[in-house]
């Protein structure tokens, strides 16, 4: 079944530990938290002092995606700070093999991340060494965008891709995913599916969780 990792980007951050705890319990496996440095994206989110909030008031796992010119630089203080999964941007960091190491070494799981017009092909040479692939359905640096539909057709390939590979590598998509556009991303092969506003802005998480695993 399809796994949820509920964007805490759109979550009420004047109750951020009761919110996320409420996602929580509604049935969302993962927490995923945006990381942005308003260089690498136009927007500034929030840093490693706040995953180890996340990580104190829930047990969840931190799927931590970083939006950073210089992922490396910073990698070891969100391993620190709790994050169980780290992924970074091919765009980023174009030999990514030095830093997937490095993270190995801190004992995190790590993934690489594509933008909506970057190729698939930049990311084929890692699946083997990564624990996830995350491709972007919108351009990152903001919540509440809308999905962009010619993804589907690179989450189908991708998925194709790490099948044929027979690497035990995760396919998450990010971006613009609620109940009126997951139908599609989960056909297309996607395992997990990080969903901000989707889920933060309805009213009943337990019926939206529900709703997006159909
Ligand atoms: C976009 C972020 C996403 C975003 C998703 O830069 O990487 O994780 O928070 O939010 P929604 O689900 O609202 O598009
Ligand atoms: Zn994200």
């Amino acid at each position: 079944m399809v796994k949820i990792a509920a964007s805490v980007l759109s979550c009420d951050f004047a109750r951020l530990a009761e919110d996320t705890q409420a996602a929580v319990a509604a049935g969302a496996d993962w927490l995923h938290l945006d990381i942005m440095d308003g260089h690498f994206v136009p927007n500034i989110s929030f840093g490693p002092g706040l995953v180890g909030t996340f990580n104190r008031v829930t047990d969840t796992f931190l799927d931590v995606h970083l939006m950073l010119s210089d992922p490396g630089r910073y990698a070891e203080s969100f391993v620190r700070n709790g994050a169980d999964l780290v992924s970074f941007h091919i765009e980023a960091v174009p030999e990514p093999r030095p830093l997937l190491e490095r993270l190995r070494g801190l004992g995190v799981k790590v993934g690489l991340v594509l933008n909506p017009d970057t190729l698939l092909e930049r990311v084929l040479p890692y699946l083997g060494e990564i624990d996830l692939l995350l491709i972007m359905s919108v351009f990152p640096g903001f919540g509440g965008q809308k999905y962009i539909e010619t993804v589907t057709e690179k989450i189908r390939l991708a998925r194709r891709a790490i099948d044929s590979s027979g690497a035990p590598c995760v396919l998450e998509v990010d971006g613009g995913v609620n109940l009126s556009t997951c139908r599609p991303v989960i056909a297309a092969g996607a395992d997990v599916l990080v969903v901000g506003s989707g889920l933060f802005g309805t009213g009943d998480y337990g019926e939206t969780v529900r709703g997006l695993r159909g």
